[in-house]
């Protein structure tokens, strides 16, 4: 895979907005790299727009987009304010133009283009997962490349990153994301929407033995995931449950066996990227909301210590999605050279690795979640 140069020339810093409204969050930031000094996020504006959408159990797109259009002028206001950055330093703007809402990405994308006209700027169009991808490097020295477990409410997926635009899918889920599991087997145990979090809280002191859950694909060659059999068992056992300490124990057993499949997936995952990697690039870095989870991050730290892996887990506030990360995509791709015209569009489905979306097609058929 061709790596690209993703740092400012020697002495020089690049400071970047960017905007992410791709799904139930509007967010900006305004990160600056610089030449061999750690990244700086200098604000981080996000605001999710949960409440509108929990009474419908999941989200609308059409609330989405409305409440982006309503709110995406004060969030970008308030992230140049935050980073005492005026508008004039800025070296670009970068906006997540898919996979997603349609309506959404629209939405920031635009805003995005009209700032880069009005002051002249270069636009980075940035793909949702590669922000995931980079969140990591925001708040650590986490070097390319590396192994990427990406689960969210959309996607779970592994990857080989070998630097900005360089992706290789080692394996993807043949049906739901595990956040998706996360959040429909929360709703079976009455939990609001996104369940992932309160299922957490719920699961603390739950004995995860007690509920035998379907172990699908464990030891299976590849590294594929699948989450409907799961999903439906446990939304099965929820109906019945009698007690509170009952549905303790089964959020427990399907955290539990979530964070089992992820670990067992990532296992070979590693065992595909060893041959091809020095001892020294032995990184696993995990993103996305459902790394905000505990028992995930500590399956997945045993995994890495018992395979001489470092373990690199952004913090919450950049697991889950925010403009941060998308800045940072940005001023990556623009220290590549790697800017976009203004009639770039939006699309709702992008593939990081393209290639692989090709030749196994059965995967994009799968992403059914509104989250991406
Ligand atoms: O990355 P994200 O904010 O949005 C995208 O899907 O792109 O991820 C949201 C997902 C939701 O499914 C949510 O339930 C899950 O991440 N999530 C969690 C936790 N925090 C967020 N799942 C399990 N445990 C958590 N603590
Ligand atoms: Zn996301």
């Amino acid at each position: 895979m061709p790596r690209l140069n993703h740092s400012p020339r020697p002495g020089a810093s690049l400071t970047v907005l960017g905007i992410e409204t791709s799904c139930d969050e509007t967010a900006a930031a305004v990160v600056r790299i610089s030449h061999g000094a750690p990244t700086e996020v200098l604000s981080s504006v996000v605001l999710s727009q949960v409440d509108e959408h929990a009474p419908f159990g999941g989200v609308v797109p059409e609330i989405a987009a409305r409440a982006h259009v309503e709110t995406i002028g004060s969030i970008v206001a308030k992230a140049l304010r935050d980073s005492e950055v005026g508008a004039a330093e800025l070296d670009g703007v970068a906006a997540t133009a898919g996979p997603g809402l349609v309506g959404g990405v629209m939405v920031g994308l635009s805003f995005a283009k009209g700032l880069c006209l009005a002051l002249n700027l270069p636009l980075m169009a940035v793909n949702h997962l590669e922000g995931h991808a980079v969140s990591a490097r925001l708040s650590e020295a986490a070097p390319y490349p590396f192994l990427l477990l990406l689960v969210s409410g959309g996607h779970c997926q592994l990857l080989e990153v070998a630097g900005i635009g360089a992706y290789r899918r080692l394996g993807s889920t043949i049906d739901d994301a595990a956040g998706e599991a996360f959040d429909k087997i929360g709703g079976a145990l009455g939990l609001a929407y996104p369940a992932g979090p309160a299922l957490e809280t719920l699961a603390a002191g739950g004995d995860p033995a007690r509920f035998p859950l379907p172990r699908a694909l464990q030891g299976r060659a590849g590294c594929d995931f699948s989450f409907s059999g799961l999903k439906t068992a446990a939304a099965r056992m929820a109906e019945g449950l009698a007690s509170d300490a009952d549905r303790r124990d089964l959020a427990a057993a399907a955290q539990a066996a979530i964070a089992r499949q992820l670990a067992d997936r990532t296992a070979r995952a590693m065992d595909i990227y060893l041959p091809s990697h020095t001892p020294d690039t032995r990184r696993l870095v995990v993103a996305g909301g459902v790394a905000a989870n505990g028992t995930v991050r500590a399956a997945l730290q045993d995994l890495a210590t018992s395979r001489g892996f470092t373990f690199l887990a952004p913090p919450l506030a950049y697991c889950t999605d925010n403009g941060a990360m998308i800045a940072l995509a940005g001023a990556e791709r623009l220290a590549a050279g790697l800017t976009d015209g203004l009639d770039v569009v939006a699309r709702p489905r992008w593939p990081l690795d393209a290639e692989a979306a090709r030749l196994t097609p059965t995967h994009l058929a799968g992403r059914k979640g509104a989250k991406a």
